[in-house]
C-alpha cells in the first residue's frame, strides 16, 4: 500500500480498491552537470559536408529526370552507379570491405536529402546499405564479406533482402520457403514477394525455414546469387509510389545454395532478420523524413510565389499555419531519426528508438505530403509540381520494413517491459 492509500484510509476508514501505484522516482540528488552530459544539437563539419554532397547530388542528378522515371517506372541505374562512386551504397561498412566507413548519422543525412527529391532512388540506397551491407558486415563470415559485401558496399552491384512471402508479411515467423539441409548445400524452395531491388540485384539475402519443428529458431538466412539454377525473377510490380524502384516476386525451385552461404549459426536467420530490420527502420524513417521535408520545401517556395486575393498565399494565415505545423512536426521527426542513428552509433540498444522514429516519421510524411498537395491546390494534383509524387511515395513508408502497426507492437512491448 502506498502513502496516498493509507492517508485515504485514515480519512474514510475504508481500504482502497484502487490498483497500487508505485512511483519509481525517489528524491532527486541534484548534481552539477559536467560537460560530457550536455546534449549537442549541432552537426560536425564533416556531417555538414556529407549532407551538402547529397543535397547537390539530389538537385543535379536526381531532380532532372525524376518525373519521367516515375511515369515510366524506370530504375535509376545511372544515378545508383554514381551514388556508388560517391561511397553512398555502403556507407557504414569499413573501407577494408569496400565501404565508406561512415557513421549512421551520415547515412541518415544522405537518405534525408535524396528522399526530398527521389524516394525511388533512396529506397535502393536504403535496402543496400542497411539491410544488405549492414547485415553482412555485422554477421557475415570473412569469406562472405570478401566475396559479397565488398562489391555490394563499393556500389559495383546491389543486393536485396528477402523476408516477405505471400503468407508471411507482418507475421514474419511464418516462413513457408524451405531450405533443406543436404550436407554441403541447402536445397531452397519457395516464393518471396514485394522484394525491393528484386530485378536489378545481384545478391539476395533469403530467409528460409530449415527445421519447421523449431519454429523461428529453425530459420536460416542464405546468400543467393542471381543466375543460380532454379532462381527466377517475376515481373515488376506496377506500384502507386516509388515507381522507379523495382519490386517483384522471386521464385526458388530446387536452388542449390552452398553451406558457406548461410549467415551465422544454424537457426540464426530470424534473429538476423529482426536485428537487421531494426537498423533498416532507421533508414526508412530517414526516407520518410526526407519526403516530408521535400513536401514542405516545395510548398514553402510555391506559397511565397503564388498570389491570391492580392498577396502571396504564404501571407494568408490559413497557409502560414499549415507551413508552421509542417515545420514543427518535421523537426520532431528529425529529432527521433537522428537520435535513433546516434544510439546505434553509440552501441546502445536502438530497437525501440528505430521503431519510434519510423512510426512518427512515416506518419508525418503521409500527412505533410497531403498538406503539400492542398497548399498547391490544383497544381498539386498534377505531376510537374512534384508533391503528388511525394504523397504517393510517402504511403509506402507506413507499410514496408514493418507497418505502422508492427512498429506499435515493437514499441508497446518495449515500453511495457521497461
Ligand atoms: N533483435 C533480436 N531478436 C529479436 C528482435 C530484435 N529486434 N525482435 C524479435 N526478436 C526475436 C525474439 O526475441 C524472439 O526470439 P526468442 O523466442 O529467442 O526470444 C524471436 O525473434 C521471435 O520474436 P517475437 O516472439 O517477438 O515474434 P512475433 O511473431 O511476435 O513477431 C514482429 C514480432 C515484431 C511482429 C515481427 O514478426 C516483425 O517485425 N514483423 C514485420 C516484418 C517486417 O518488418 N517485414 C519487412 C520486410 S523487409 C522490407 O520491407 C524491405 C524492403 O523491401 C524495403
Amino acid at each position: 500500500m502506498d502513502m496516498l492509500d493509507s492517508e485515504q484510509q485514515k480519512t474514510t476508514g475504508h481500504k482502497s480498491t484502487r490498483p497500487e501505484t508505485k512511483f519509481p522516482l525517489g528524491r532527486l540528488s541534484l548534481q552539477q552537470p559536467n560537460k560530457t552530459s550536455i546534449m549537442h544539437f549541432q552537426l560536425t563539419e564533416e556531417h555538414e559536408m556529407i549532407r551538402q554532397a547529397a543535397r547537390d547530388f539530389a538537385r543535379e542528378e536526381l531532380l532532372p529526370g525524376v518525373i519521367e522515371r516515375d511515369d515510366k517506372q524506370e530504375f535509376p541505374r545511372a544515378q545508383i552507379k554514381k551514388l556508388g562512386e560517391l561511397g553512398f551504397m555502403g556507407m557504414m561498412v569499413s573501407e577494408k570491405w569496400g565501404g565508406a566507413g561512415m557513421d549512421t548519422l551520415s547515412y541518415v543525412l544522405v537518405m534525408e536529402e535524396l528522399s526530398k527529391i527521389d524516394a525511388s532512388a533512396s529506397v535502393v540506397v536504403s535496402v543496400n546499405n542497411s539491410l544488405v551491407c549492414y547485415g553482412l558486415d555485422s554477421y557475415g563470415s570473412d569469406y562472405q564479406k570478401e566475396k559479397y559485401l565488398t562489391p555490394l558496399a563499393s556500389g559495383e552491384c546491389i543486393g536485396a533482402f528477402c523476408l516477405s512471402e505471400p503468407e508471411a508479411g507482418s507475421d514474419a515467423t511464418s516462413q513457408r520457403t524451405t531450405a533443406v539441409d543436404m550436407g554441403d548445400y541447402y536445397l531452397l524452395n519457395g516464393t518471396k514477394n514485394w522484394i525491393t531491388n528484386g530485378i536489378n540485384a545481384t545478391y539476395y539475402l533469403v530467409m528460409a525455414q530449415t527445421d519447421v519443428e523449431k519454429g523461428h529458431k529453425g530459420i536460416n538466412c542464405l546468400i543467393v546469387e542471381s543466375g543460380m539454377p532454379g532462381f527466377e525473377k517475376g515481373a515488376k510490380e506496377n506500384k502507386m509510389g516509388i515507381r522507379g524502384s523495382d519490386t517483384c516476386t522471386l521464385q526458388f525451385t530446387d536452388v542449390k545454395v552452398p553451406k558457406e552461404n548461410r549467415i551465422g549459426e544454424d537457426g540464426f536467420g530470424f534473429k538476423f532478420a529482426m536485428k537487421t530490420l531494426s537498423g533498416g527502420r532507421i533508414g526508412i524513417a530517414a526516407q520518410a523524413l526526407g519526403i516530408a521535408a521535400g513536401a514542405y520545401e516545395f510548398s514553402k517556395e510555391y506559397a511565397k510565389q503564388r498570389q491570391a486575393f492580392g498577396k502571396p498565399i504564404a501571407n494568408h494565415q490559413a497557409i502560414a499555419f499549415k507551413l508552421a505545423d509542417m515545420a514543427t512536426r518535421i523537426e520532431a521527426a528529425r529529432m527521433l531519426v537522428y537520435k535513433a542513428a546516434w544510439m546505434k552509433d553509440q552501441g546502445m540498444n536502438y530497437d525501440q528508438a528505430s521503431s519510434m522514429a519510423k512510426l512518427f516519421a512515416s506518419e508525418t510524411a503521409m500527412w505533410a505530403a497531403t498538406e503539400a498537395v492542398q497548399i498547391h491546390g490544383g497544381y498539386g494534383y498534377v505531376k510537374e509540381y512534384h508533391v503528388e509524387r511525394l504523397m504517393r511515395d510517402a504511403k509506402i513508408t507506413q507499410i514496408y520494413e514493418g507497418t505502422s502497426e508492427v512498429q506499435r507492437i515493437v514499441i508497446g512491448r518495449s515500453v511495457l517491459q521497461g
